[in-house]
C-alpha cells in the first residue's frame, strides 16, 4: 500500500500536531460553569485560529451562551460533495480533582495514552478532523470535498442553542453527509461505525413536605417524610423484571429485529470481563436482553443524584423538609423526550403520597438516533478505517447521547456517520480521561482517507 503525500505529511508533523492538541487541552472550556465562560470562549478563538492557519475560512458565531466555531473550505467545486464535520470544544467539569493522577488540564502522556479532560470527549477527536484536513491541504493543495467544520461549545450541557442555530443557518450548513468522531471503538485495534445512539430525557424531581426541617422525634410519625416519599416514588419506576413501570413508556419503543440482535450477539463481548471492569457482584438489567442490548437498544431509567436531610458527620435527628432526585432516561427510537416527560408527570401524580407536593423540572433532552447499517456511506467508512487500522470496522450501538445527531438528519436532510477513536474505559466525564496515542496518528490517517473516499463520490446513496 503506497503511502500518500498526505499520510507522509501527517507522519512528519505528528509531534507538532500533538503539541497543538496539548495547547487545546490546556484550556479549561467547561461549559457548565459560568466561571469558565472566558476559557470556553478562549477555546473557541483558539480553534478558529488553528483552522485559519491551515487554510479554512473560519469565524466565531454567537449563540445566547457559548459560541459556535465554523470552518469552511469550499474549493472542491459544486460537483463535489460537501462534508460537515461536527464536534464539541467544551468539556465536562473535572471533579473530583483529587482522583486525577495528573491535573485534568495538564495533558500527560503515560503508557501510550494522552491523559487530560477532553482528550477523548471531544477536543482530541475533533482535532483529528482538523489535522486530517491540514494534511490533505498541505500535501495536495486542496481537499477532495467541500468541508464545513462546526464545533459547538454546549454539547456537555445538552446543546440548548444548537437546534435553533442549525435551523437558522441551514442553507449555509447544507451538506451531503455529516461526520462525527465523539465516540469509541469497540475494542483496541477494532474500529467501529455506530448504528445507534440513545436519546435522553433528564429531570429534577423535588418532593416538598413540611414548611421547614423538623425534629424527627417530636414530629416523626405524624408528618410525611419527603426522603421516604421520594424513595417510594423512585421505587415505582421499575418492576421486578427490570422494566420501566411507567404506563405507556414502551409504546414508542421500536423492535430492532432479529438481524440487529444477531449482529450484536456476534460481537466479541465478555460479560464476566465487563462485570469485573465495573466492579459489581453481578450484572443486572431488563430480563430477556444481553448486556450490549441493554446498553444500546433498550431504554433505561437512572437516578443520577439524590439529596435530602442531614448528610454530614455523625447523626442528626431531623425530618427533612425537602428531598431531590436527578433522574434521567436513556431513550431508543422512536421515543421522544417530550412524551416521556408527560408520562413521567402523569405517573408521579398517581404514585406520590398525597401529603407531599412534587415538582418536576425538565433539565434537558435529546432524540435517539438509528443510522444506516449498510450502503455506500458505510462502505466508504469501512475502506477508510481499513486503510488506517488494517481491518474493517464492526458496526456497534452506543448507549450515550449526542443530542444534535437526529436533528442534523431532520434539518439538513443528510445522513450522519459516527466513527470514534477513543477506547472503552476512556473515562469520559470521569477522572483520568484518556485517548490512545496510537489512534491520534491512525485517526488522522483514517479521516483523511475518509474525505478521499467521500470525494470519489462512491458513497451517494
Ligand atoms: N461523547 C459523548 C457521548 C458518548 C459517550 C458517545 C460515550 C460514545 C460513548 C457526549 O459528549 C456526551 O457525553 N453526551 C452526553 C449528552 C448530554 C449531556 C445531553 C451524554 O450522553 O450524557
Ligand atoms: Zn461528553
Amino acid at each position: 500500500m503506497d503511502v500518500t503525500p498526505a499520510e507522509q505529511f501527517t507522519a512528519a508533523n505528528l509531534d507538532r500536531f500533538l503539541a497543538e492538541l496539548f495547547d487545546f487541552l490546556r484550556i479549561p472550556s467547561i461549559s457548565a460553569k459560568s466561571e469558565h465562560n472566558g476559557d470556553t470562549r478562549h477555546a473557541a478563538g483558539w480553534l478558529r485560529d488553528r483552522m485559519r492557519d491551515i487554510g479554512l475560512e473560519s469565524e466565531i458565531l454567537e449563540t445566547p451562551r457559548h459560541p459556535v466555531v465554523l470552518g469552511e473550505w469550499r474549493g472542491a467545486g459544486a460537483d463535489a460533495p460537501t462534508v460537515l464535520v461536527y464536534g464539541h470544544y467544551d468539556v465536562q467539569p473535572a471533579e473530583p480533582l483529587e482522583l486525577w493522577t495528573a491535573p485534568a488540564f495538564e495533558p500527560d502522556v503515560r503508557d501510550g495514552r494522552i491523559y487530560a479532560r477532553g482528550s477523548a470527549d471531544d477536543k482530541g477527536q475533533l482535532f483529528l478532523h482538523v489535522k486530517a484536513a491540514e494534511s490533505l491541504l498541505a500535501a495536495d493543495g486542496r481537499l477532495p470535498v467541500n468541508l464545513i467544520v462546526l464545533a459547538e461549545g454546549e454539547e456537555e450541557i445538552g446543546s440548548p442553542n444548537l437546534i435553533p442555530f442549525v435551523e437558522a443557518h441551514a442553507e449555509r450548513l447544507a451538506c451531503d453527509v455529516v461526520v462525527i468522531s465523539d465516540s469509541a471503538m469497540f475494542a483496541p485495534g477494532l474500529p467501529s461505525v455506530l448504528f445507534s445512539l440513545r436519546g435522553l430525557a433528564y429531570f429534577e424531581i423535588t418532593v416538598h413536605g413540611p414548611a421547614s426541617d423538623l425534629h424527627s422525634g417530636s414530629y416523626g410519625g405524624g408528618v410525611v417524610n419527603p426522603a421516604m416519599a421520594l424513595a417510594r416514588i423512585l421505587g415505582t419506576l421499575h418492576d421486578d423484571s427490570g422494566r420501566i413501570a411507567i404506563p405507556g413508556f414502551y409504546d414508542d419503543v421500536v423492535d430492532w429485529g432479529d438481524e440487529t440482535r444477531a449482529e450484536i450477539r456476534a460481537l466479541p463481548f465478555d460479560d464476566e470481563e465487563f462485570r469485573e471492569g465495573v466492579g459489581v457482584a453481578a450484572l443486572s438489567g431488563e430480563a430477556g436482553y444481553s448486556t450490549l442490548e441493554r446498553l444500546w437498544i433498550r431504554p433505561t431509567c437512572e437516578v443520577n443524584g439524590l439529596l435530602s436531610g442531614y448528610t454530614g458527620e455523625g447523626a442528626k435527628t431531623v425530618l427533612p423538609a425537602h428531598s431531590m432526585a436527578k433522574v434521567s432516561f436513556r431513550l431508543v427510537p422512536d421515543q421522544d423526550p417530550a412524551r416521556v416527560a408527560e408520562l413521567l408527570r402523569a405517573h408521579i401524580a398517581r404514585v406520590a403520597p398525597p401529603e407531599t407536593r412534587v415538582e418536576i423540572e425538565e433539565l434537558h433532552g435529546g432524540m435517539p438516533w438509528r443510522g444506516q447499517v449498510s450502503g455506500g456511506l458505510i462502505d466508504a467508512a469501512s475502506r477508510a478505517l481499513a486503510r488506517s487500522f488494517g481491518r474493517r470496522p464492526v458496526l456497534t450501538g452506543e448507549g450515550g447521547s449526542i443530542p444534535i445527531v437526529g436533528e442534523f438528519e431532520r434539518i439538513l436532510e443528510a445522513p450522519v456517520l459516527l466513527l470514534g477513536f477513543a477506547l472503552p474505559g476512556a473515562n469520559m466525564h470521569a477522572p483520568d480521561e484518556w485517548f490512545p496515542l496510537e489512534n491520534f496518528d491512525k485517526g488522522i490517517v483514517a479521516l483523511a482517507a475518509l474525505l478521499e473516499e467521500l470525494g470519489s463520490g462512491a458513497f451517494a446513496a
